[in-house]
């Protein structure tokens, strides 16, 4: 070593075994490419011995490197030299112009002795396991045009000294551990096309030199934790098409100048906290993409959108948009996939629609959109395109039927006074007529009831009049009342009433029944405990409010029908899934549940409690895996949300929280809070983890304390379910299993304070998913 140090020193002696200078000047002059696909057919020899200088770096390279696999087992002195047979390494007149070892397996440290090989014109270590800085000394290298390192777990800063390579045209650093801000500089190359930092941990704002750069046609900064606004000046010159911010927590307006990058073709600020409208949008000619979703925009949807004459993918989904959609978006013939879900539309959707030729994906759900939807539409996207919108009409084959599809030509006439009082008092008397009726009803059913005395026998499986309104109802609506709020179908009170119901399970509250429609469309009913129930007027006003919960993850209340006699039931989409408890505790042996499934279960049920929390300000109060339905598609929605609202407050007092779940607290406080929700959930992501269900007693501890006693002492792996230990072999699986672990159980915690809020553990857990997806993902990424 001490040899290679005094050789260092003694540094640029080249020495050349022969000169041709025919040959030299043709290879300094080169180009990166052709370089590169000359000595990638197999390191052709060009006859020049490497330089001592570059010979001596490369060794200590090696040296600071791991090499697991051997695969620099041809770096050694025995043969011709570097620039003979070294495997990654090229050279040109006996100097190293590239050092390219992607997918080796490599772990250690990059040198800082990389900073001699003057000559470098590409690193390429990527998809390696190589941790550590990124060398200062890159910046001594006045020839890099490519610094490719991601997907490794390189740690620190970014050298501000990359910015002194002024030939420098990719660098290329995503996926590792890198922190710290941007250098301010790092745009000063000129040549600089290609920028990705993307998922990495770098944060303040970004560089107004990279807006500014007339160079860049890829800037990637996505999944960071960039802050403050966007950069104001955007150069009237840029090149840019790809510009991916996505993932910070950028905030501020959309910059003008940003809506004139006339040659931007992708454009994607999704998952920031941007304000403000975009009524500039329609200057990006060139868009092709635009992801907007998930920010704080507001404003219309302006009618300028279809000057974006290029656009494919279109997402202003889970902002506040408000007013209509456009007619105007229907001149954007290459539209493909529109999703313009999550935010406060109104009005009816646009006939034009159905004009787009190409669009394949169309979500307008959760918005408040009325009117029929166009029947082309409604022929070509199911009911998960449109639901959620309350006003919203005959869509797929159980969605409400308009109430009079075909616009009648004698409509347009305007109505006069005559008529209006005809109208009216025909009214009146239809309605005292009905009035007449219920009141008969009432009488007829208070004399059956008198003649019958005793009670009805319990329900079961049977015929549904008597299961549902169980004591001895005389059919029909018998002066029922029945609220819809929206829902993929339309039944009457004696539809419900007559449907065929089949007990699912009993609780505190009352019990539930899968109740089969005529149209052979299923519901789920809950026939609430009449005595514990709040009195009709406190009961509608909750029950409205519950109505309005609208979300992915949460199982949405359709309807409540109030019997004449003070029958409460509520309705309910059907699960067809079950719950999760039964999903994972009641499978055949041979049935498995793969980890992404188990992952995307504890995700999901994470985002529906975090819009309790957040957005309806509602603690659960007896989250469980039996409370937790899957549909169809494996999403969980969790269930019986807000049913303590409906109830008297001292039977909500006796039900908070199940065995199994109840946070150690709740036993004395007998008061739930989102702390006590957080360990609920914690208990299901353990439950998930483990395979184990909380009731089953482990040498007398609950499930928290179990895990907690093995991780203790050390076993972990004897925790998870064997099944999950299959794919754990990768170590991607094996280290989000453990992260997984550690958050499940913080989420457990026996002090309320120390657990974390509901929206933390979201976010970590989609961290987790997303490190994991990142370290899968790559195997197919070119350079
Ligand atoms: C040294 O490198 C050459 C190729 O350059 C290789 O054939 C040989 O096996 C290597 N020697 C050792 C000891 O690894
Ligand atoms: C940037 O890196 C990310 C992650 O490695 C990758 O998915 C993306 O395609 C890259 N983008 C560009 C423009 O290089
Ligand atoms: C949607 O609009 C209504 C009425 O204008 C308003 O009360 C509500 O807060 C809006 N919702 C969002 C998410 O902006
Ligand atoms: C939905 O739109 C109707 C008018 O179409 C309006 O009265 C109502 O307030 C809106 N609701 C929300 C939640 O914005
Ligand atoms: C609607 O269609 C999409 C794909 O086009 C599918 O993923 C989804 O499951 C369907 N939903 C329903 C309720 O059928």
């Amino acid at each position: 070593m001490a040899d290679h140090f005094k050789n260092l020193l003694a540094g640029n002696s080249k020495w050349i075994s022969f000169s041709n200078n025919t040959t030299l000047n043709l290879l300094f002059f080169l180009s990166l490419l052709l370089a590169l696909s000359f000595s990638a057919s197999g390191a052709k020899w060009d006859g020049v011995k490497v330089t001592r200088a570059d010979s001596q770096a490369l060794h200590a390279i090696k040296n600071e490197l791991v090499d697991f696999k051997g695969v620099l087992r041809s770096w050694n002195d025995t043969g011709a030299g570097a620039c003979a047979g070294w495997t990654g390494i090229k050279c040109a007149g006996g100097e190293v112009i590239s050092i390219q070892l992607p997918f080796k397996g490599l772990g250690g440290r990059i040198s800082h002795r990389i900073g001699q090989l003057q000559s470098l014109r590409r690193i390429s270590l990527h998809d390696n396991a190589i941790v550590g800085a990124i060398p200062a000394t890159i910046g001594f290298l006045p020839n890099l045009r490519g610094l490719y390192l991601f997907n490794n777990r390189l740690s620190g800063s970014l050298p501000a000294s990359i910015s002194n390579c002024p030939l420098l045209q990719t660098v290329d650093v995503s996926g590792n551990q890198l922190a710290g801000i941007i250098p301010p500089n790092l745009a000063n190359s000129t040549r600089l096309y290609r920028l990705n930092l993307s998922f990495n941990s770098f944060s303040g704002s970004i560089p107004v030199s990279l807006s500014r750069s007339s160079s860049l046609i890829f800037l990637a900064l996505q999944h960071n934790n960039l802050t403050s606004s966007l950069p104001e000046s955007w150069s009237s010159v840029s090149s840019l098409k790809y510009l991916t911010l996505d993932h910070n927590s950028l905030s501020g307006k959309i910059p003008t100048s940003l809506t004139r990058l006339v040659s931007l073709e992708e454009l994607d600020l999704s998952h920031n906290k941007l304000e403000g409208s975009i009524d500039e949008i329609g200057s990006l000619l060139a868009l092709k993409k635009m992801n907007l979703e998930k920010n704080n925009l507001d404003g219309s949807i302006p009618n300028s959108i279809q000057k974006l004459l290029n656009l494919s993918v279109l997402n202003l989904s889970n902002n506040r948009f408000r007013g209509g959609i456009p007619l105007t978006i229907g001149n954007i013939t290459s539209l493909n996939s529109l999703d313009l879900s999550e935010n406060n539309l109104t009005g009816e959707i646009p006939l034009s629609l159905s004009n787009l030729p190409n669009l394949t994906s169309l979500d307008l759900s959760y918005n408040n959109l009325s009117g029929a939807v166009p029947s082309l539409l409604s022929k070509k996207f199911n009911s998960t395109s449109f639901a959620g919108n309350i006003n919203l009409c005959g869509y797929g084959p159980s969605a409400p039927p308009c109430p009079s599809p075909q616009p009648k030509p004698h409509r347009r006439r305007k109505l006069s006074t005559k008529d209006i009082v005809l109208i009216a008092s025909g009214a009146l008397l239809f309605v005292l007529l009905i009035l007449c009726f219920v009141l008969l009803c009432c009488l007829l059913c208070k004399k059956t009831k008198s003649s019958k005395g005793g009670r009805a026998p319990p329900p079961s499986t049977s015929k549904a009049a008597a299961a549902l309104a169980a004591e001895g109802e005389t059919g029909g609506d018998g002066g029922g009342k029945l609220v819809h709020f929206d829902g993929p179908f339309v039944f009457t009170a004696n539809d419900l009433l007559c449907a065929t119901a089949e007990i699912m399970g009993k609780s505190s509250y009352g019990t539930a029944y899968k109740a089969t429609l005529e149209d052979e469309n299923q519901v789920a009913v809950k026939r609430l405990r009449e005595k514990v129930t709040k009195p009709q007027k406190e009961f509608e006003v909750e029950a409205s409010n519950l109505g309005k919960i609208r979300h992915r993850n949460i199982l949405a209340l359709r309807a409540y029908y109030l019997g004449p006699k003070g029958e409460k039931l509520l309705v309910y989409d059907y699960m067809p899934n079950g719950s999760l408890a039964s999903f994972l505790h009641a499978r055949g042996p041979e049935t498995t549940v793969p980890w992404p499934t188990r992952m995307n279960i504890a995700i999901g049920i994470t985002r529906g409690l975090c819009y309790l929390h957040s957005e309806v300000k509602h603690v659960h109060g007896n989250l469980t895996a039996s409370n937790v339905l899957l549909d169809e598609k494996t999403d969980p929605k969790i269930a019986d949300v807000g049913l303590s609202r409906l109830m008297t407050s001292a039977d909500v007092v006796g039900t908070a929280g199940s065995m199994g779940y109840r946070a150690p607290e709740l036993s004395k406080l007998k008061n739930a809070s989102e702390k006590t929700d957080v360990f609920s959930l914690g208990v299901m992501v353990l439950e998930l983890l483990t395979g184990k269900s909380p009731s089953e007693a482990k040498d007398g501890l609950d499930l928290p304390q179990w895990v907690a006693s093995i991780v203790k002492e050390e076993w972990t792996n004897e925790v998870f379910d064997v099944e999950l230990m299959r794919d754990a072999s990768s170590s991607t699986v094996a280290d989000e299993l453990l992260n997984t672990l550690k958050l499940a159980l913080h989420c457990v915690d026996p002090s309320p304070a120390a657990r974390p809020e509901a929206l933390e553990v979201l976010q970590k857990l989609e961290e987790i998913k997303a490190e994991a997806d990142v370290a899968t993902a790559d195997v197919g990424k070119t350079e």
